[in-house]
């Protein structure tokens, strides 16, 4: 074949599997042992080494990934509403609380979103917290709750209507947006949403804006969304600990894909999270930077710099060279129980190495004396571990699979 044409096929099947992988038609491998381990490797041998190391891991995430955490940037809450006192045919009830982070010009204001079963009789409940794309209209399936522009949610803002509705839950699952409440509720589960671009609005030049105002703050140098949008579940966490319907050693922190990516952070940063559900967090989450496969470091750094601090961007093309890698992050989850999720044709969040990164940092669950990760294989989801790894069928997004996943996560770690 004369090499132009060559040439053009190779660039046109290089083309076709990169959609492929990106629209989910790939399969992510399920053998471990043909590739690398994660490093550099994980090598405390005490908890207290391990402590010591964490902090610095903190530092090093900060430098080079995620920027400084907002430590100290100011919480403070508006009044609460009473959305909705008879939700869910009057299974609970709806309430809404305006939290501001900052005070000065730059100061950003989101809409806290929690629904509470009614039956608690007294007791305090355990509360997960979750981070959405969408504003809390269609997560809540409620039109009475206040959209981000201020005016009050309308069916329209609750249903994904019409064929782009359709497409959207056919792509990404029916739970892509609206919370299995119910199933929280049959558990005693207070469940609560914001929506991050609230915080930072999820678009590069936007995101500048609102985080050079926020960096207005005294002492804040944060520079990356995610930091931002992880430091919103530090926020909510100090909502609840002025509520003592919720109780504080029972707090989960949930995310789907680059929320999944926030879920991680935060629970770096923020040990009041006593429990983790990161579900397809993918690369800037649980996937390996040295990973060849799927979306890679470079691509998810180039398409989203505002995700990441610019640092970032000068090490995205030579990943080896990074001098940690996201095992390291997943580690300073332990031990608390983590739930990583992924999908078999989800080859885009690369499930394979984010098992590796599992492999790798299952020695610091077993460091406090927890068993950590305990299944055979990407396939072998074990609810009841400290670290678990599910794999379903299928690709980016939430369905009832998953759902159905955290439940048994939650029932097993929570369950009386
Ligand atoms: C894009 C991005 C991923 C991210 C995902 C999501 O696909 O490439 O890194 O996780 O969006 O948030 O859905």
């Amino acid at each position: 074949m004369p090499i132009v044409f060559r040439g053009l096929a190779m660039l046109v099947s290089g083309l076709v599997l990169v959609s492929c992988t990106q629209l989910g038609l790939n399969y992510a491998s399920l053998e471990t042992s043909n590739k690398r381990e994660a490093t550099p490797q994980i090598t405390a041998n005490t908890v207290e080494e391990w402590e010591q190391e964490a902090e610095r891991l903190r530092g090093v995430f900060a430098d080079y990934v995620y920027g400084p955490w907002p430590e100290g940037l100011a919480v403070s809450f508006g009044k609460t509403r009473i959305a909705d006192p008879d939700y869910l045919g009057g299974r609970g009830i709806l309430e809404e609380t305006p939290i501001t982070l900052g005070e000065g010009p730059g100061a950003r204001t989101f809409h806290l979103a929690v629904a509470y079963p009614k039956d608690l009789k007294g007791k305090s409940a355990p509360v997960v917290i979750s981070q959405n794309f969408s504003n809390n209209c269609p997560v809540f399936q409620s039109t009475e709750l206040t959209r981000p522009d201020g005016r009050q949610c309308t069916e329209d803002d609750v249903e994904f209507t019409g064929f782009a509705g359709w497409a959207i839950k056919t792509i990404f699952g029916e739970y892509i947006a609206k919370a299995p409440i119910e199933q929280y509720f049959d558990r005693g589960i207070v469940y609560a949403n914001f929506f991050a671009s609230e915080i930072v609005p999820d678009n590069t030049s936007a995101a500048e804006i609102v985080m050079s105002g926020l960096r207005q703050e005294p002492g804040i140098e944060s520079n990356s969304a995610l930091a931002y949008w992880s430091y919103g579940f530090s926020a909510a966490i100090d909502f609840f600990e002025t509520d003592s319907r919720t109780d504080p050693n029972r707090v989960a922190a949930w995310g789907h894909s680059r929320h999944g990516k926030s879920v991680l952070l935060a629970g770096a940063w923020d040990k009041r999270i006593s429990l983790l559900i990161s579900h397809q967090s993918g690369f800037g989450g649980a996937a390996l930077n040295r990973s060849r496969k799927g979306e890679r470091i470079d691509r998810v750094a180039g398409g989203y710099p505002h995700w990441f601090s610019p640092r970032l961007q000068e090490f995205k093309d030579e990943p080896a060279e990074l001098p940690f890698d996201q095992h390291q992050l997943v580690a300073l989850s332990a031990p608390r129980p983590l739930f990583l999720g992924n999908g078999r044709r989800d080859v885009w969040s690369d499930p394979n190495s984010t098992y590796r990164a599992a492999e790798a940092a299952d020695r610091i669950w077993e460091l406090y004396g927890s068993e950590g990760l305990d299944q055979d294989g990407l396939q072998g989801f074990n609810p009841a571990a400290d670290l678990s790894f599910q794999l379903r069928k299928g690709g980016h997004g939430v369905t009832l699979v998953d759902v159905e996943d955290f439940m048994r996560f939650l029932d097993a770690h929570w369950g009386e």
